[in-house]
Parts: structure tokens; sequence; C-alpha cells
């Protein structure tokens, strides 16, 4: 039987959501060339009640939706709107896709077969060799995100408690004046190895240190799960048909009964900061399977690689929103800095480096506010730009993030 998640977050979103959709519905019949159709918006509003499954040709036709929603909202003050982060958060709360083969639940540890097989080791010693060699573009970066979290910090009324997710080597944060702020600093990451060092490099002090408590945690709290289903998928002796139907049933399974808890039942945070994860949280897994893929069947490419997108798409974008998720209910301010959009760029032949056009949106939104459900409301946004490495020669790409801050807490319940 399937259950469903009964909190106030998704019950926002969701009536959100069903208000756009019912809006929309007379809307579209004037619209000339509307983002989606009559019939896939009521198609949308079944799967949206849990009456039905996300199918994936709907996925692209759900993002255009909400996205447009988003841009109406912001244009007209009276228009029920929604965005993609409603749309996710109500789909989250009901397991109508969820399966008896893969019953996922959450959590937070990380055996270390699985750690090694998901690489994050290497990822953190790769983030440390880019920003040895474009220090000037992190230095920038870095001062203007430390800055948004430090006038966060002067927001908060009590000073006993801050977490940070994603804290791995602090390049962007400011460790020390945290630590002096609060009574309590915990620091959150996978790589409990990286984060000691950082804690012993950063912060000197052993007044300040004794006030540091490193937890090592999988944000995600499906990692372990994963490589073991990953494992069992690839067990099987299949064509490369079967092995990625699997994986598009694996992926489309994806269902947390209970939104991630990140602190325990006890514990409040003054300041709950998300730094820089968010885009993070759900590559390691597609790249882990994509290895395992090809090691047995060469280069994914044409027509698989387009069907081999979507299903892990759609994993990315609802592992993404359980991670918004989980920031509520326990913290009275949330700082929520993430990437949106990595816009590569190319030297021409004049030896200039320029944007290419191309952008890889890391949310699947344009900005970072579309992802942030209804229940939540912000009094702080800023967005800068990361040179997080320059073009080289021979048509090596150069990126350009787009980079937001946003100060979030929850919004007074009516009625
Ligand atoms: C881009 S880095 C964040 C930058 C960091 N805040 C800084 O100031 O340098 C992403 C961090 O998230 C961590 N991370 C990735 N996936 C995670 C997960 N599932 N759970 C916890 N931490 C994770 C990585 O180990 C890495 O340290």
């Amino acid at each position: 039987m399937v259950s469903a998640r009964t909190d106030a977050l998704a019950a926002a979103s969701l009536e959100a959501v069903e208000r756009a959709l019912a809006w929309y519905a007379d809307e579209v019949l004037l619209a000339e060339k509307p983002p989606i159709t009559a019939a896939e918006a009521a198609d949308l509003r079944v799967v949206l009640r849990g009456e039905g499954s996300l199918r994936p040709a709907q996925l692209e036709g759900l993002v255009r939706f909400t996205h447009t929603m988003f841009l109406v909202g912001q244009r007209t003050a009276d228009v029920p709107t929604c965005n993609l982060g409603d749309a996710l958060t109500a789909l989250a709360a009901h397991g109508a896709h969820a399966s008896a083969r893969w019953p996922w639940r959450w959590d937070p540890t990380l055996d270390a077969e699985a750690f090694a097989k998901l690489r994050f080791s290497e990822a953190s010693a790769g983030i440390a060799k880019i920003r040895r060699q474009n220090r000037d573009g992190w230095a920038a970066h870095a001062s203007r995100n430390r800055a948004f979290i430090e006038q966060a910090v002067s927001g908060c009324a009590r000073r006993d408690l801050a977490v940070v997710l994603g804290a791995g080597q602090a390049f962007d944060l400011p460790l020390p004046e945290l630590a002096k702020a609060f009574e309590r600093l915990v620091l959150v990451d996978i790589d409990g190895p990286t984060l000691e060092a950082t804690i012993s490099a950063v912060v000197k002090d052993p007044g300040l240190r004794a006030r540091i408590e490193p937890r090592v945690m999988d944000l995600t709290g499906i990692n372990g799960q994963l490589v073991r289903a990953l494992e069992e998928v690839f067990s099987h002796g299949g064509d490369a048909a079967a092995i990625a139907s699997d994986l598009s049933e694996l992926c489309r399974s994806y269902w947390l009964p209970e939104p991630p808890a990140l602190l325990g039942s006890n514990e409040r945070a003054d300041l709950l900061v998300s730094d820089l994860v968010l885009s993070q949280v759900a590559w390691p897994q597609r790249v882990h399977a994509l290895r395992l893929y090809e090691q047995r069947f060469g280069k994914l490419a044409g027509e698989a690689e387009r069907t081999w997108v979507l299903p892990w798409w759609e994993l990315e974008l609802r592992i993404q929103q359980d991670h918004i998720t989980s920031l509520t209910g326990c913290a009275d301010r949330i700082v929520l800095c993430s990437d949106v959009i990595n816009r590569l760029t190319l030297v021409d032949s004049a030896g200039v480096e320029r944007e290419t056009g191309r952008k890889v949106f890391a949310l699947g939104v344009s900005q970072l506010a579309e992802r942030i459900p209804r229940a939540l409301e912000s009094d702080q946004h800023e967005a800068w730009e990361w040179v997080r490495y320059h073009a080289g020669s021979g048509n090596a790409p150069g990126s350009r993030m787009d980079v937001e801050g946003l100060v979030l807490r929850e919004r007074p319940r009516t009625g």
C-alpha cells in the first residue's frame, strides 16, 4: 500500500500547484503557444495529487509549466503561481511511484565501500586542484559567499547552534567567524578525513576549535542503498536495453517515506547553512552508474543516451528537493547558497575567452527561487558570478557559474 507524507510543507505546495493548474486550465485555451497543452496539464494534475505516477515524458512538461508559472507570477501579482520546488515537494508527498523492489529509507551513514565507489575523496582533491589553479576567481566568489553568510548571522536572535552542510574544505565559509559567533558549530560533510583536515588548518585557536563538532553524514541518506541497488542491476546478465530499463525503474522508484532528519530530535539550529552542496548531492551516483554501464557496453551515445538522461534527471531533481525539504523544521534561519547555471566559455581565434551560449542548469531552473517551496519565504537574496576555471587551448572549455544565496525561514501558518 502506498503511504504518504502529510507535512504542512507538502500541503502548502500541493495547494499552490493545484491553484496554478486550475488557473492555467482556463488561460491555456487563449494562449497561442502554451508551454503545455490543456490535456497535459490535466494529466499533471492527476500525478500531483498522487493518483498516478509521473511518466518520463511528463517531466519536461512539468519543468516548462512551473517555469512559466514562476515567470507569470513575477510579472502579475494576482495570478496563483507555483514553481518547480512546489511541484517536486507535492510529488514527494506521496509514493505513487514507489517500488517494492527498492524500498528507500533515509540512512545518513555511508559504508567505506560505497564512499570509495562514489569517489568522494577524489572529488574533494579535484576541487582543491581547480581552486589552486584559479585563485582569483575563487577568492572573489568566496568573499561574496562569506559576506552573505555573515550578514545572515547578524540577523540571528539566538547564537547557540549553527550547522553548516557541505562544509568540506571551507573555501567559501567564514569558519572562524561562525565559531566565534555561536556557542556550538556543527560541520557536516560526507568526506570525514577532508573535514577533519579543514578544521585543523582553518581554526588554530583551541578555544574556538573546542566549539566545533565535525559530523560525517550522507545528506541524501540513500547513497549506500543506491550503490547496492546498482550492483544488483548490473549483476544480471541482460543486454544494454534491459540494463537501461532496470536503471530507469531504479531511478524513478526513489521516494523517501519520511523526509530526511538532519539534526537530532532535541536539536534546533539558530542558523542552518547549506553551502554549495545542493547541486552536488545527486551527481556522483549518476557518474558511478555511467561508469558501470560503459565498462560493460562501451560509450553511451545516440538514442541510448537520450533514454538514459531523463530518469537520472528526475532522480537528481527529486534528491535535490528532498535536500531543500530537509532544511525545514530544524532551524530558525536557513541560508541556502548554490550554483544555479554553469555558463561554458571557449577561447576564440583572436585569443579572447568568450561564453559559448551553452548553459548547464544545475537545478533545472534559471533562478534558485524556483526551487523554494511555498512554505518558505526569503528576506535576503544575492547573486554573483564565480569564474571557476578559464578556457584553455585545444578547445578546452572554461566555466563561469551563476551562484545565488537566499536566507529563508518558514512562513507563519495562517488559519
Ligand atoms: C562544492 S563542495 C562545497 C564547498 C564548501 N562549502 C566550501 O566552502 O569549500 C561540496 C561538498 O559537499 C560534500 N558532499 C557531497 N555530497 C554530499 C552528501 N551526500 N552528504 C554530505 N556532504 C556531501 C562534498 O564532500 C564537498 O565537501
